[in-house]
């Protein structure tokens, strides 16, 4: 069976207008590409404004109007046009919104679950199955008859979620659920998400958060300028050495339990002619200035970058992209010649090249 959602090479630009008329397109989102199966948490991590809602609001259909879209959508084995998106948004596609602030402040919440109704036998329905997921989650009648500025942090999320899952939907998106909440809070969005994934849902968990994305999901996407870098599995961010991109590497080495070695640098706003990480990265060649890397998969492992370390070892891959593009036979000699490369793997002379 094909995977419940596939977004394949999706890139979202906005035109802006720089000092009046000046036209200029702004690349939010790059070739991105990312599956979630049955049954699976996939975690899209990155920093805020790196498009992580942008992707969201994309499998939903409610992107801005402004907003231009290339790439497509899969679920369940068929491309989602923006009718198909509307059809089953809210249906076998629920968001978990990030704030309270997506709830409606002039209708108490219980109304809302429901939502709008075309006869009194389908309220009737609704109205039980609101009351019975409500109750799963903990919150009993009172709360029916609440507006949204009447509940607590913790109220508000059960509610959200409670509201997204009232259609039981296949697929479930939930974007930052848990910036603002207390401990308790938190651990509970997490072990709601995890038992979501043991009815057999797939989910979507969009977070800034890293800790959270570790004790939730089951893969991790990283998001940096607006590319995905990296998708490993959880397990494999227990160890950097287990992971494939230098900035996914950073980013683990730079947990608190692993003494806060912190990269420097900014993630570039715009989009650069080769890889977005080149002016931060410790093991760059002189190729990656000006070519792109593609995400290829390696040992199911997707990664984005022309020198990575295979794990346990020390030898660097230098994979291609498979494709015939891009990179000739003069980068190898780049490769192996290069003072441009910055790295522990400087002094490595049993580098691979695929080509040779
Ligand atoms: N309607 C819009 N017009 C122009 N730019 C936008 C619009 N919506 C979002 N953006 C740009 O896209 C970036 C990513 O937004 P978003 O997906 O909300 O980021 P994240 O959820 O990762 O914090 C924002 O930083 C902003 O620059
Ligand atoms: S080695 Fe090159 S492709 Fe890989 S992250 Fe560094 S700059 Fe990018
Ligand atoms: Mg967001």
């Amino acid at each position: 069976m094909g995977k419940l959602l596939e977004v394949n090479n999706l890139s979202i630009s906005f035109t802006q207008y720089v000092q009046g008329l000046n036209r200029h397109d702004l690349k939010v989102i790059s070739d991105l590409s990312i599956d979630i199966d049955e049954s699976e948490i996939v975690a899209v991590l990155g920093s805020s404004g790196s498009g992580k809602s942008l992707l969201a609001h994309t499998i939903l259909g409610i992107l801005p109007y402004n907003a231009h879209v290339t790439g497509d959508v899969n679920f369940k084995g068929q491309i989602l046009d923006q009718e198909k998106k509307e059809k089953i948004r809210g249906k076998e596609i629920c968001l978990i919104p990030q704030s309270v602030n997506f709830l409606d402040p002039l209708m108490k919440v219980s109304q809302q679950a429901v939502g709008e109704c075309k006869d009194d036998n389908e309220r009737k329905e609704k109205e039980k199955r609101q009351r019975e997921v409500f109750a799963k989650y903990g919150l009993d009648e009172s709360v029916d008859d609440l507006y949204p500025f009447e509940l607590s942090g913790g109220m508000a999320r059960k509610v959200l979620l409670s509201t997204a899952l009232l259609n039981d939907p296949d697929l479930l998106i939930a974007d930052e659920p848990t910036p603002g909440l207390d401990a308790k809070s938190v651990e509970e969005t997490i072990q709601d998400i995890r038992s979501l994934k043991e009815h057999g849902k797939g989910v979507l968990l969009i977070t800034h958060e890293i800790d959270v994305a570790l004790r939730t999901a089951d893969r991790i996407a990283i998001f940096y300028s607006g590319y995905v870098i990296e998708i490993n599995k959880v397990e494999n961010f227990l160890n950097s050495e287990n992971l494939l991109h230098p900035y996914t590497k950073a980013l683990v080495d730079a947990l608190p339990k692993n003494g806060f070695k912190l990269t420097e640098g900014v993630q570039p706003l715009e989009d650069v002619p080769g890889c977005p990480y080149y002016e931060n990265c410790p093991i760059r060649l002189d190729k990656c200035q000006n070519n792109k890397p593609e995400l290829i998969e390696h040992d199911g492992i997707m990664i984005r970058c022309f020198n990575f370390k295979e794990t346990g070892s020390e030898e660097v891959v230098s994979e291609e992209t498979g494709s015939e593009d891009v990179v000739s036979e003069e980068v190898v000699s780049e490769e192996t010649g290069s003072e441009d490369v910055v790295s522990e793997e400087d002094n490595n002379e049993e580098e691979i090249n695929d080509e040779a």
